[in-house]
């Protein structure tokens, strides 16, 4: 049987990682500059992490939602410590579109409306509401097409205020990523998000705040909506949540309240699941990676605007895209082939850099090096 063909693939077979380190199946070495798409927050298979997952497997890995695990309320607690989301409520799932659709789902179920705002270029997942609000056609199957989502200009305030007019009290969410993403490392400025919650308290909608990849502290803040300084309604969360172990959720304010069998998942929640995000939040904790993702991140982009060749630098933490110059388009594929450093890609010609929160000085000059190679080959 041959796989689905949905991946445009590099001939690369990845076999071993360890920290901001992957090897192929030949034995080449690779920095990950990538992370996984930003989803290894504390370092390829970090030892922590795996003895976590390891011990939590000679326990149980899995039962059902109809019984009390009380590892699911040591992470709340441990999210809630981290987050600064005191009295926010869990609800965990599996990845990042199942987190965004639930948030969504919730959201409509509390007001009792149907509209929701999503913003240009943004990205929420696959899943059928999700990928409804996710502004690019091409994903979304003629079964997905609604007229419920209203998709507005990012960070324009006057538009925003507008369409909350026009719409009175039938706007159930507003829904948007603190960094955009896949669009190519567009921040949400503090003013913007700070008139979201605004309109949503003077209207009565859940502002939920798509923290699948911006969040779990690669912005350098938990969220990277904390930097507006005000809360979100919902954080939906995934990526970094279990460093490479599949673990999504939302957090809930308190105002938002629970019904049985309003939410539900088989998977969600499992043992298994939970130790693997202890895991990163010790981690994280420990070793002070919110911290490192500030300090490392500001190095980095400071060091990519004074590169020759480059020509925007966009981003906050270790969340950061970076446009090259006519001529140089092909950056990322020369640091991969020759200088094997694995980054991501946004289109169009944006390289978008997500390594793991761990990552070093030493390995960002490394990579700075590298990028240096890399346009120096390009200009022979
Ligand atoms: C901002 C954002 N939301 C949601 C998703 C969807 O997450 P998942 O692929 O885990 O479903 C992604 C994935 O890239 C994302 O970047």
């Amino acid at each position: 049987m041959s796989l689905f063909n949905v991946y445009p693939l590099n001939p690369i077979a990845i076999t071993k990682a360890n920290g901001s380190r992957v090897w192929d199946d030949k034995g080449q070495e690779y920095l990950d500059m990538y992370g996984g798409h930003a989803v290894i927050s504390i370092g390829h298979t970090h030892p922590h992490w795996v003895k976590r997952i390891e011990d939590q497997l000679h326990q149980i890995a899995f039962y059902s939602n109809s019984v009390i695990m009380p590892i699911q309320e040591e992470l709340a607690k441990a999210i809630n410590e981290i987050s600064g989301k005191k009295d926010f409520q869990l609800f965990l799932c599996n990845s990042g579109a199942e987190a965004n659709e639930n948030a969504l789902k919730l959201a409509s179920f509390h007001t009792g409306r149907k509209k929701i705002i999503a913003f240009k270029k943004a990205f929420h997942g696959r899943t059928s509401l999700a990928v409804a609000a996710t502004d690019n056609p091409s994903i979304i199957a003629p079964v997905n097409e609604t007229d419920n989502i209203i998709f507005l200009p990012f960070n324009d305030i006057d538009a925003l205020d507008a369409c909350f007019k026009q719409n009175e009290n039938n706007i159930a969410a507003v829904i948007i990523e603190g960094i955009q993403g896949v669009a190519g490392i567009h921040e949400a400025s503090n003013a913007f998000l700070q008139a979201i919650r605004k309109n949503c308290d003077q209207f009565g909608a859940v502002y939920i705040a798509d923290s699948v990849q911006c969040g779990y502290g690669r912005s350098g803040k938990f969220f990277a909506h904390d930097f507006a300084g005000v809360h979100a309604d919902i954080y939906s969360m995934a990526k970094g949540m279990g460093n490479g172990f599949p673990v999504g959720a939302i957090l809930i304010a308190p105002h938002i309240q629970a019904k049985f069998g309003m939410l539900g998942t088989t998977f969600g929640g499992n043992p298994l699941a939970c130790a693997a995000a202890l895991g990163v939040i010790e981690v994280m904790q420990k070793d002070h990676l919110i911290q490192n993702a500030q300090e490392q991140g500001d190095y980095l982009i400071n060091a990519l605007r004074n590169i020759k060749g480059v020509k925007t630098v966009r981003g906050k933490g270790l969340m950061i895209g970076f446009e090259m110059e006519e001529g140089l388009e092909d950056v990322r594929k020369v640091l991969l082939n020759d200088c094997k450093i694995f980054t991501g890609e946004a289109k169009p010609n944006v390289i978008r850099l997500l390594p793991s929160l761990a990552i070093t000085k030493t390995d960002i000059d490394l990579f700075l090096k590298g990028l240096q190679q890399a346009i120096a080959l390009l200009h022979q």
